[in-house]
């Protein structure tokens, strides 16, 4: 299909949108903050742009007539991004204010599954005070995690027993968010600690279809064996039957209803929802539980399902955007791992403004493809930022051989960067599997 389609944002996720429209045939116009040299060579035209400047975007876009835009991060939703491009005659890929709310507020999204009844909402409490904090700690016998209710860019959530060691952190960390009214409120979520392992179902939504991607696994910890602070997320991996090891079919239906009645409920708000909708699930000892939404695909796990996906992405963005119906998309029925190399230091004290090369010839033929991220192409040079640099990901028969492919493709890329090996590789695999085993007492399925 031939259209005029805005991107907004510039990381990894953003450059593997890119190469999913180019594929399908559209002509790009990119907003982003950072020189990304991937997204920069698929554009027909650039504008370096803070995805946040609503009216920097929305004149580049009526400038050069878009057909619609995919909106690639969350922040510039929240902001009232689709509102400001719909007032300008531009459809969207990504929901208007009132439904971004879905990630921009983790309040509206609990209070969402419970008015409605939905299954896999967590008990929660909102609390105002230190007081009603502490009272809340007791409540759930020490068995707690902290939220701060609005956009910390994924490290505002603490659990306690691994972020927070003892009742006096979490007092403390609940007066930091009062006091500093992190998350843009002096608010906070005290939610009960739920156990099991984590995945993420990817949908594509609006009021006539819902549709979904493959299961995927996220890393979000820094370091090796899941060790160190939380990230935006080091590394996926995806199977070749799309569910995960640890999960069941139940498990999978049972995620993929969660966000069939979440849509339901948003309609009923009188909120058309037209966007990627992102569960991010817990299986437990219970069944499965919701631990957030997100208002658009994930970064990283937007690079395995959107390297694998053989229907017409355009068209299916084209369709979301205007609220005409589509058919579940099809996808190359392979296993992906993505490894993201990150600058040194990243999470902690990361190393910018550092050269990178990237041999992208030798990642190719390794059976690999290349994703850039939050870098800088100046004078044909590469440069990190604070943020991550590259995604390598393989699609393959089976997870170890992506994986294998993977570490063969880092070699190809060079500069102070750092790459969690662990992602994909069997060992790992089989301690998620043993643990779900031991949450459920039983062997799965
Ligand atoms: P979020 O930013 O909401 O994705 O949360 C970051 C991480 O905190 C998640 O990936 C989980 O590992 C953990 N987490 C969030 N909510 C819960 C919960 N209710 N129980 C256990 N862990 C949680
Ligand atoms: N990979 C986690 C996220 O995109 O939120």
């Amino acid at each position: 299909m031939y259209a005029k389609v805005l991107l907004i944002g510039g990381g990894g996720r953003e450059h593997a949108i890119a190469a999913a429209l180019h594929r399908s045939g559209a002509k790009l116009f990119a907003a982003m903050r950072n020189r990304n040299p991937g997204i920069m060579r698929l554009a027909e035209k650039v504008k370096i742009v803070p995805e946040n400047d609503l009216n920097g975007v929305c004149e580049f876009a009526t400038a050069h007539q878009v057909d619609f835009a995919v909106c690639g991060p969350e922040d510039p939703l929240v902001n009232g991004l689709a509102d400001a491009l719909r007032q300008q005659g531009i459809p969207c890929v990504g929901p208007l204010q009132s439904g971004a709310r879905i990630e921009g507020s983790k309040l509206f999204a609990r209070e969402l599954m419970k008015n409605y009844r939905i299954p896999g909402c967590v008990d929660y409490r909102m609390v105002g005070s230190l007081e009603e904090a502490k009272r809340a700690f007791n409540e759930f016998n020490g068995n707690f995690v902290i939220k701060p209710i609005g956009l910390t860019g994924g490290k505002g959530v603490k659990v306690m027993g691994e972020h927070l060691k003892n009742i006096e952190d979490a007092v403390g960390y609940a007066r930091d968010i009062i006091e500093k009214k992190i998350g843009q409120s002096q608010n906070l979520l005290v939610e009960e600690k739920i156990e099991g392992e984590e995945f993420t179902l990817q949908a594509f939504v609006n009021e006539k279809s819902v549709q979904f991607s493959p299961l995927v696994q996220d890393h979000k910890r820094l370091f090796e064996g899941d060790t160190g602070p939380n990230t935006g997320g080091m590394g996926s991996y995806s199977c070749e039957d799309f569910i995960l090891p640890f999960i069941t079919e139940r498990d999978y239906e049972m995620a993929k209803e969660i966000i069939f009645r979440t849509v339901e409920a948003l309609n009923r708000e009188g909120i058309n929802y037209r966007g990627f909708l992102y569960g991010q699930f817990m299986a437990a000892r219970d069944g499965v539980k919701v631990i957030e939404f997100n208002c658009r695909l994930g970064d990283p796990e937007a690079t395995n399902v959107l390297t694998l996906i053989t229907s017409d992405f355009t068209d299916l963005c084209w369709r979301i955007a205007n609220g005409e119906s589509f058919a579940q998309p099809e996808f190359e029925r392979k296993a992906t791992v993505c490894k993201y190399l990150v600058p040194e230091g990243y999470g902690i004290k990361p190393l910018a403004n550092e050269e990178i090369t990237v041999n992208e010839q030798g990642i190719i033929a390794s059976g690999c493809v290349p994703y850039y991220a939050m870098v800088n192409e100046e004078n044909g040079r590469i440069y990190t930022t604070t943020s991550r640099a590259v995604a390598v990901v393989s699609p393959a028969d089976t997870v170890s051989l992506a994986e294998k492919n993977v570490e063969n493709a880092l070699k190809h890329v060079h500069g102070k960067l750092f790459v969690r090996h662990d992602i994909g590789k069997m060992e790992l695999i089989r301690k998620r599997i043993e643990h779900m085993k031991r949450i459920r007492g039983k062997e799965t399925n």
